[in-house]
């Protein structure tokens, strides 16, 4: 058994948690949209085909905003196509996933299924195959009340009121080569800035997130960030992030310790950001939207060009693990600890395609591992992110070499007094034994010790088994203000601490 202590003080503020922390990502692709969230004739469809299942699945996980229609997708994507008359919607290929589009899930069925999950929208532009103007025209038609060609278009198609999207991404991923429209640095950076200002001149209240890299690996990481922010810096409140990490040739111990690329990546982009902010002399701090992070066992993947013109095909519906929900976890604690910065994270993607929650056809939906995590932060981590410094013995990994065992984020709500710690044991052998000085905490109690942990790092949730993979509760006690407690080996932990404080 291996020992660690953290302190937890209420003045180590790090930053304010964002709710938007707790976003996730709905694309048309695979069965995320067709078959997940909708699906008319199923059983528990509402009169829009609405899935209520799917819906409260993800109100019970507590998702805040929800970023639409992609992804790869958005970059050959014609908006006008899903508005109107179902009957009406043409029949289009979507290049990005080599598939059939029907359109029958627009955007009138995204706002009213965001309205019925009580979330924000968070919507993303084409700017691959399109440009400023349909940018312009989408923009207009959502968020301007009416009387205009646009604006009345709506309000014919049955949305009297604006949707008033604030959240705005200017395309997806343009530095990816497999983009539709792919683009170059300074191209980019030239039309996200141009859009930007468009957008801005016609609704002054919505926020933009110009695109960074599609991932830390990236051969452009960095230099794109730099070209891009130096054309846009003044137009774009967030830049985003993307992330998706994989379990490699039984690696057990790099892929727990993944969460310290995903912390350098924040890192990395924050200073990126911060140089053009000095040499820009810009009064503005610009936040990160980390808009779309997850495990995804990419290896199984055969490539976009292996796809063949189906309708909502079974695509990258990978079944997660007890080790997966362990990482996730792991990623959530990354997202606490930079709240400082990070204002958006959106977990990609919602259902089926790489989900936290699974549906059938015509049948159940159930909850994979990775849903626990996902769900017990957004519920627990309330108020103020604190700063916390774990003392842990090292871990090696082949990877990233020698890495904390354990990973933990905390937050504390003075309004309720309630604390949270969330924690990761990175060892996947031993428990460890956590010890936490909770002496600025007055009163502090541990109310509950949940953990997601289980002797078969291999088990997941089925349809035949939904429930095979559920948190459990632990004990621990405090003692003199010090709280001891057991993380069981490959465990992610949440504490739930009540406190006297005012
Ligand atoms: O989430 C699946 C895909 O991953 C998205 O469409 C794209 O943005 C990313 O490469």
């Amino acid at each position: 058994m291996t020992d660690a202590r953290i302190t937890l003080d209420p003045a180590f503020r790090l930053g304010t948690i964002d709710r938007r922390l707790f976003g996730s990502f709905v694309e048309h692709m695979g069965r995320s949209v067709y078959t997940g969230v909708f699906e008319p004739g199923h059983p528990d469809a509402d009169e829009l085909g609405l899935r209520t299942d799917v819906l409260d699945l993800a109100r019970e996980m507590g998702v805040s905003v929800v970023r639409y229609p992609g992804g790869n997708f958005v970059s050959n994507y014609r908006w006008e196509d899903g508005v109107g008359p179902r009957e009406s919607r043409p029949t289009r290929l979507d290049l990005a996933w080599r598939s059939i589009e029907t359109n029958e899930f627009g955007l009138a069925e995204y706002m009213a299924w965001i309205r019925r999950l009580g979330a924000e929208p968070m919507m993303a532009v084409n700017l691959g195959t399109r440009g400023i103007a349909e940018a312009l025209e989408l923009l207009e038609y959502c968020n301007y009340p009416g009387g205009t060609e646009l604006s009345d278009r709506r309000i014919k198609n049955g949305d009297p009121d604006p949707y008033a999207v604030k959240l705005w991404c200017l395309g997806n991923e343009m530095d990816g080569p497999w983009q539709m429209g792919h683009r170059t640095a300074h191209e980019y950076g030239r039309i996200a800035a141009e859009t930007g200002r468009a957008m801005h001149r016609l609704d002054n209240e919505i926020e933009l997130v110009a695109c960074g890299s599609s991932g830390r690996h990236m051969p452009t990481f960095g230099s794109w960030e730099t070209t891009v922010l130096e054309q846009c810096y003044d137009q774009v409140d967030y830049i985003s992030l993307h992330a998706y990490y994989q379990e490699r040739d039984g690696d057990v111990a790099s892929f727990l310790g993944s969460s310290v690329d995903m912390d350098a990546f924040i890192d990395e982009v924050v200073s990126t950001a911060d140089a053009v902010q000095a040499r820009t002399r810009s009064r503005k701090r610009l936040r990160l939207s980390f808009d779309e992070w997850n495990v995804w066992n990419q290896d199984r993947f055969g490539g976009e060009d292996s796809l063949d013109w189906r309708q909502a095909p079974r695509l990258i519906e990978d079944e997660y693990n007890v080790l997966d929900a362990v990482v996730v976890g792991s990623y959530l604690i990354s997202m606490l600890g930079h709240a400082d910065r990070v204002g958006i994270a959106c977990q990609a993607q919602l259902a089926n395609v790489i989900g936290p929650i699974r549906t059938e056809p015509g049948g159940p939906s159930w909850r994979q591992t990775i849903f626990y995590p996902f769900a017990l932060t957004a519920q627990l981590a309330r108020g103020e992110a604190l700063r916390v410094e774990p003392d842990a013995p090292l871990i090696d990994t082949k990877a990233y070499g020698p890495v904390p065992a354990i990973a933990a984020a905390a937050s504390y709500d003075a309004a309720t007094g309630q604390a949270a710690l969330f924690a990761v044991n990175r060892d996947s052998t031993n428990p460890l034994t956590l010890t936490v000085d909770l002496r600025a905490l007055p009163g502090a109690q541990l109310r509950t010790h949940k953990v997601l942990a289980d002797d078969d790092l291999r088990a997941t949730n089925t349809q035949s088994h939904p429930d095979r993979v559920v948190p459990r509760e632990l004990t621990g006690h405090v003692d003199g203000g010090t709280l001891t407690v057991t993380l069981p080996p490959a465990s992610w932990n949440v504490l739930e601490l009540s406190t006297t404080a005012e």
